[in-house]
């Protein structure tokens, strides 16, 4: 029996949070869900973001499922991810990246993840405002970080048969900080001789990406550009609702979507639970449960690939119930 802390967020997490639940029940799996939550929606109800039965709950059970948080923009209180991520250090923020067949994309060969550093670079939360004209926010790079986060990039690669590792820096403008990130990414590359690492401006990158992105396998860098070129990703592969993530510590794990609380369509049954669902398998992996993550997998890719109960963002009409209960008709558990 495994003890997981699920926590359904803001917006539309509570309904994908609920079809990944669903989904992963259905695999047979013995958990024991310890459900607590966070965010605005507590905010409002409790006056408090995180609980301290959140904290107690991820603490005790060192695995979590969650649902997105939305953060107020400009003013208002810190992100809790940024929290969550640099409390429990959790430093590695990967995100498989993948052409799901049955969706129409621009290209077809679109196989790679990205490895986000997660706890430093500019969203150390060190901002300063001097006057109504002036701000500065502060950007923290260490050799710590840049070389734990470029080592799991490349022993994911070598684990995974990955032929290249790219490293996306702005180098040329921010010699320093992204000097000391980029040259991370070399020492570490040194002890993979049979990898190859490509150094890649991130302005170039993105439009790398928007051409080519079959060029890639893995991708490391640091914390915004990883942000912003998830997003990219997911665009190219038919948006937000497909790319699943998880942030990994050396004690402890979070397993969450890349995209957001999706306000503009909370509550509606519209939204598509595959990038949490794939989250969910990801977490199975984790936990050494292969073939139940790998017919998660199949029966999302099946049900996509099927085309029948889609919902809107992927070109269909079907409710995020609709399509969760398809996938769960898809599952095949092997024993
Ligand atoms: P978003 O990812 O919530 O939405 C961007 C667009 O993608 C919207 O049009 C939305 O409808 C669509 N979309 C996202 N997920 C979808 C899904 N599963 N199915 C169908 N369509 C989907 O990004 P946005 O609007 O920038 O952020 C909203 C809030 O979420 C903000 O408060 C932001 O801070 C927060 N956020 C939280 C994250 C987390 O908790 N890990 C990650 C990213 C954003």
């Amino acid at each position: 029996m495994y003890g997981i802390t699920l926590i359904p967020g803001d917006g539309i997490g509570p309904e994908v949070i609920n079809s990944a639940k669903q989904i992963i029940d259905a695999t047979g799996i013995n958990i024991n869900w310890d459900i607590v939550n966070a965010g605005a929606d507590v905010y409002r109800e409790k006056g408090v973001l995180v609980p301290d039965e959140v904290y107690k709950s991820i603490e005790k059970n060192k695995i979590v499922l969650k649902g997105p948080i939305t953060t107020p923009i400009g003013c208002g209180f810190r992100s809790i991810n940024v929290l969550l991520r640099k409390k429990y250090d959790l430093f590695a923020n990967i995100r498989p990246v993948k052409k799901i067949s049955g969706i129409e994309t621009p290209f077809e060969n679109i196989d790679l993840v990205i490895f986000r550093e997660n706890t430093e670079g500019l969203y150390s939360g060190i901002e300063k405002q001097y006057d109504d004209d002036r701000a500065e926010a502060i950007k923290i790079i260490t050799r710590q970080a840049s070389m734990r986060i470029a080592e799991e990039a490349f022993i994911y690669a070598k684990k995974n048969n990955k032929k290249k590792v790219a490293v996306v820096h702005k180098a040329n403008i921010m010699k320093l900080t992204d000097g000391l990130f980029l040259d991370c990414a070399r020492i570490v590359s040194e002890s993979f001789p049979d990898i190859e690492l490509q150094e890649v401006i991130v302005d170039n990158m993105c439009m790398q990406l928007a051409m080519n992105p079959s060029k890639y396998d893995v991708i490391v860098t640091t914390n915004l550009y990883g942000d912003i070129l998830s997003d990219l990703c997911a665009g190219l592969v038919g948006g937000l609702g497909l790319v699943p993530g998880a942030n990994i510590g050396k004690e402890m794990a979070v397993f969450e979507a890349v995209h957001g609380s999706a306000p503009d369509i909370a509550g509606e049954n519209l939204a598509n639970p595959t990038a949490v669902i794939l989250s969910g398998a990801m977490m199975l992996n984790y936990l050494g449960e292969i073939k139940k993550s790998k017919a998660i997998v199949d029966a999302v890719h099946k049900t996509i690939k099927d085309g029948k109960y889609i919902t809107r963002d992927l070109g269909g009409s079907s409710s995020t119930i609709d399509m969760t209960e398809a996938i769960i008709r898809n599952l095949k558990i092997e024993e």
